[in-house]
């Protein structure tokens, strides 16, 4: 009996402090929010991939409320015009469109740029958002291996496609949604191909390296680059992690110990609309703070070389 109040006293004090930790987490959240409390993004036109869930949906809605064009760049468009559908339930501000993009077909990305090339006379922020994680081994039609094509690779030829678009901007930034994981990642240059330990990772970590030497050549440019890693965040990107089944025990844990996806989007809100214009090749945190960059990207003949392979692999030039 005296084991069972034991236990009972147990759980009562557990999730009570992860309440706490979760009302704090939105806490910080909603101060950070503050600071750009009552900016617009009036004629600001933002292209966010992977929109249709997760942080990238969160982030559209918060971007369409502060009046911004959002061009959802989706592969599937059922659920992107549903998300549409649920954005406009809760706000009418701003434009919300749908224009179809499959990061793992470079294929696809060119159609992607040469339509919104055609159609916009500006682009002010790109947010390279979506990626996968934990997805089965496969090769894509490009024959590269999928997290590298999706999470690296197909950012690389969508983001350098848009550069011009972007400098017409008079304020043109790229954001990347990167993951505080890559610092536990590895790049094998000779092999983008074949199955690797730790895909995820060591595909943000290339990521990482592409946005560090972008920030770079883009200085003086009037187009800022900036990295930030949303923290832990309850979406759809463990899809791939575990069977459905589990949804059962996992969904409340996560709920109890992840930040939302709206909080997971505050960082990148912060970054679409901050005065950050001059500070470029930064990184930062879940609310957009700066953090040091991980030792790990640090050196820069590294960023050129994958810049150099990524051209090669995705036929930019
Ligand atoms: N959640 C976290 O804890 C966490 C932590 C660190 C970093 N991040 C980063 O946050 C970003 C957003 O992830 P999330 O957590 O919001 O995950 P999510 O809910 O799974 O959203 C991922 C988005 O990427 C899209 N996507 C996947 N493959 C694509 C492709 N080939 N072409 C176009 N779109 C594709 C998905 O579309 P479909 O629905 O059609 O698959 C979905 O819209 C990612 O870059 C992730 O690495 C997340």
């Amino acid at each position: 009996m005296s084991v069972c109040k034991y236990a009972t006293a147990g759980c009562v004090i557990t999730i009570s402090i992860m309440l706490l930790r979760k009302f704090s987490r939105a806490y910080r959240v909603y101060k950070r929010a503050m600071t750009i409390a009552g900016k617009e993004m009036l004629n600001k036109t933002v292209i966010i991939t992977g929109a249709n869930c997760g942080i990238g949906k969160a982030t559209a809605l918060e971007l369409a409320k502060r009046h911004a064009r959002v061009i959802l760049a989706c592969r599937d468009k059922e659920k992107a015009n549903s998300a549409i559908s649920d954005i406009r339930r809760i706000t009418s501000s701003g434009e919300v469109v749908f224009r179809h993009l499959d990061l793992e077909s470079f294929r696809s990305i060119r159609d992607f740029c040469c339509e919104v090339i055609e159609n916009e006379t500006k682009l002010d922020i790109l947010i390279n958002n979506a990626a996968v994680m934990n997805h089965p081994y496969k090769k894509t039609e490009d024959n590269l291996e999928i997290h590298m094509s999706v999470n690296h690779f197909g950012n690389f030829l969508l983001t350098n496609l848009l550069l011009d678009l972007l400098k017409k901007s008079s304020a043109g930034r790229i954001i990347f949604v990167s993951s505080a994981l890559h610092k536990y990642g590895k790049v094998n240059m000779e092999d983008f191909q074949g199955q690797q330990k730790k895909p995820y990772a060591n595909s943000k970590l290339a990521n990482v390296y592409f946005a560090r030497e972008l920030a770079h050549r883009l200085k003086g440019t009037g187009v800022a680059v900036h990295t930030l890693h949303p923290g832990m965040v309850n979406t759809e990107l463990s899809r791939y992690s575990y069977a459905p089944v589990l949804n059962i025990i996992v969904n409340p844990l996560k709920y109890l110990l992840l930040s939302s996806a709206e909080e997971g989007s505050q960082g990148i809100v912060h970054l679409a609309m901050a005065n950050l214009q001059s500070d470029t090749g930064k990184y930062y945190g879940r609310t957009g703070e700066e953090e040091e960059w991980p030792e790990i990207s640090s050196d820069r003949a590294i960023w050129k070389k994958m810049w150099e392979i990524s051209e090669k692999l995705t036929n930019l030039q």
